[in-house]
């Protein structure tokens, strides 16, 4: 990744003006000298956001794996790809060279399309963070099958929406998974969702935990003895530029999630830039991502963007306090980690406990820290900054989303002064902007407004599955010829960008975006309950959490409230999954309504954060006396 590789601040002026001057030449230098194509493009970039279309490369012809595989086999054959730390600490690390990846992903292609899966198909994963799940995505690409990965932590339902909203031909699940202390039963959560997916013809088993678990004849498949017989060589299908590479859920402000699609060239091109980039990588390091592969953060930043580059990327199977809070210390000693990506919760959770958690490791081989998901708090900041990168390895606090691909906004670590909780510049060819209320762009700095983006990206996802008219909407329609973000930001006086938080009905919670509509949804659902509405209250370690007001029923009056909050939480798990179970739950007589029925959740999201002192007008509320009602009974 040599071209317009960036090592100092004056450099990136020179490529930032260059990829705003002359984008399409800058993209196509980028594209021209990094990458192995079967065809190049007849025509780099087409866009019209009012439709909104965008092509990226188009006529161009490839295949993801071959630039994250088969290119590296002769120089760095026997390097090591992914390498895998189990939960277990006392279980050995594995270390995959490319050479090894490459026969495993040609094994597991091989699997795929000997049950019939063809270019185009979507293959649903929902597995834990071992190496199949890498193994499967690279798979699906190889061959030209969409993958959607799911989470492993959603729930039955929730899976069972996200494979027939896609209509996943098959599943790749595992019996279960380690988690600290704990294990989960996913092959029971897989069968019960399939319960409601018809069109799923197979279930692939990756064996892990040895749970006992139920195999339906001629649907489900253990996958070793699978893999053992298969061929380790699997030819590329060759894939358009803009052939659809993945679906990527991503919650939005009403009930459905969002399918967002992700297509080759241009997600290709733009995970490897950024990823070489903010992350200063050289070929001998070793970079960790600790984010799970089921969320964007792993697809470019564990899979994709590191592989494209020849990197090593761990993945990291359990969680930061097994066996105690210096789990995460002892993998970058002991892996001598370089380059170190995580969430601000984790370094919340983290810097709440004893600093000889840390101060038991040697960390001296970290180069750069990095941090995604959520504003950073500068608390946290700093705490990161002394404790783990003794104030020598620069922060990228990275600023993205599902719907972007890649990283937009970030230092470059050693060219790009850091200040805490701003995420600093745009990266080359990101054309971000600020919009006022009026959908004016605000060209001073020192202002507030609206984050969007002017001008396309080669990693923007190009739809929504099935519902084009939904991917207008939401992120095309807030501003005329402009892509909004959702997120609201500050611009200082020397042009930096800080990220203020969502403004629309998303809320991240412990990183992890959150709609409220689908939560409402399965309060709803509960028989003594009438109305809910949910707010985001800050939280110390979560940034925020969530604070539901409830009216009850009749049915449900004068009922145990402690055991009917158990209740609400246990189906918002059910429905979507125990990362969205709410903090707090308020049992009120009414919500507070404008005139035309709208909840004013402004209101209750200052009561929820116990700042009640200026709540504005409510004369003009259908219901003003309600405010005081909740006020006096804020938990
Ligand atoms: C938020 C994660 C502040 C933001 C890659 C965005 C951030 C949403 C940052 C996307 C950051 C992400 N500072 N806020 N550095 N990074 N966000 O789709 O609100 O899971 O819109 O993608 O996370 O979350 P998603």
């Amino acid at each position: 990744m040599s071209q317009y590789h960036i090592k100092n601040l004056e450099e990136y002026f020179q490529v930032y003006r260059k990829s705003v001057q002359n984008p399409e030449q800058f993209w196509e230098e980028i594209a021209e000298e990094n990458f192995i194509w079967r065809k190049k493009w007849d025509k780099v970039l087409s866009w019209d956001f009012s439709k909104p279309e965008l092509k990226w490369f188009e006529g161009a012809k490839l295949n993801i794996t071959e630039n994250c595989l088969d290119r590296h086999l002769h120089i760095r054959g026997n390097k090591t790809a992914i390498l895998f730390e189990p939960n277990d600490p006392k279980a050995e690390a594995e270390h995959i060279t490319y050479k090894q990846l490459y026969e495993r992903v040609s094994e597991m292609a091989n699997v795929l399309k000997d049950f019939g899966i063809k270019k185009g198909d979507r293959v649903c994963i929902y597995l834990p963070m071992i190496p199949e799940l890498a193994i499967s995505v690279l798979a699906c690409a190889r061959i030209g099958a969409v993958h959607s990965v799911v989470f492993a932590g959603f729930s039955a339902a929730a899976l069972a929406t996200r494979i027939n909203d896609s209509d996943c031909k098959m599943v790749i699940t595992s019996d279960g998974s380690f988690r600290g202390n704990k294990t989960i039963d996913l092959k029971g959560i897989v069968d019960k969702a399939l319960e409601d997916c018809e069109g799923v013809e197979t279930v692939l088993v990756a064996k892990r935990i040895h749970s006992e678990i139920t195999m339906q004849e001629d649907r489900d498949y253990w996958l070793a003895p699978l893999l053992e017989v298969a061929y380790k060589d699997c030819g590329a299908e060759i894939m358009n530029a803009e052939d659809p590479l993945f679906i990527l859920y991503t919650s939005g402000s009403t009930g459905m999630p969002k399918g967002m699609v992700h297509t080759t060239a241009g997600y290709m091109v733009y995970s490897a830039y950024t990823f070489k980039n903010v992350f200063q990588y050289n070929e001998e390091d070793v970079y960790w991502c600790t984010a799970d592969i089921g969320w964007i953060t792993g697809h470019s930043y564990i899979v994709y963007g590191p592989l494209a580059n020849g990197a090593t990327t761990v993945m990291f199977e359990g969680v930061p306090n097994y066996p105690d809070w210096g789990r995460f210390w002892e993998i970058v000693a002991k892996h001598k980690i370089n380059q170190f990506y995580t969430a601000p919760t984790a370094i919340r959770a983290l810097a709440k406990e004893n600093l000889s958690f840390v101060e038991k490791y040697d960390l001296s081989s970290l180069k750069v820290l990095g941090t995604v998901g959520e504003p950073i708090n500068e608390e946290a900041w700093h705490w990161y900054n002394d404790n783990i990168g003794k104030k020598k390895s620069p922060i990228v606090d990275t600023w993205w989303q599902t719907e972007t691909g890649g990283i937009m906004i970030s230092p470059i670590p050693f060219s790009t002064p850091t200040i805490p909780t701003f995420a600093t510049l745009p990266l080359p060819g990101i054309q971000a902007c600020l919009m006022d209320e009026n959908g004016e762009e605000i060209t001073e700095n020192q202002m507030n407004g609206r984050l969007c983006i002017k001008f396309p990206w080669p990693s923007m996802a190009r739809t929504i599955w099935g519902n084009h008219q939904r991917y207008k909407d939401t992120y095309f329609s807030a501003f005329e010829n402009k892509y909004f973000t959702g997120d609201g930001a500050l611009r200082d006086a020397t042009g930096y960008y800080r990220i203020t938080g969502r403004v629309d009905d998303v809320i991240i919670v412990s990183g992890h975006n959150l709609g409220t509509a689908p939560i409402e949804d399965a309060i709803n659902e509960h028989p003594a309950v009438a109305e809910s509405a949910i707010v985001g209250f800050p939280h110390d370690i979560k940034g925020n959490a969530l604070y539901g007001y409830v009216i009850l029923k009749e049915v449900g009056e004068g009922r145990d409230q402690n055991n009917l909050r158990n209740e609400i939480n246990q189906l918002i798990t059910e429905r979507i999954g125990p990362i969205a179970k709410l903090d707090k739950i308020q049992f009120t007589s009414g919500l507070p309504k404008t005139r035309s029925g709208k909840i004013m959740r402004r209101i209750l999201r200052k009561i929820a954060g116990n700042d009640t002192k200026n709540l504005g007008d409510t004369s003009t509320l259908l219901n003003p006396d309600v405010v005081d009602e909740i006020i006096k009974n804020a938990l």
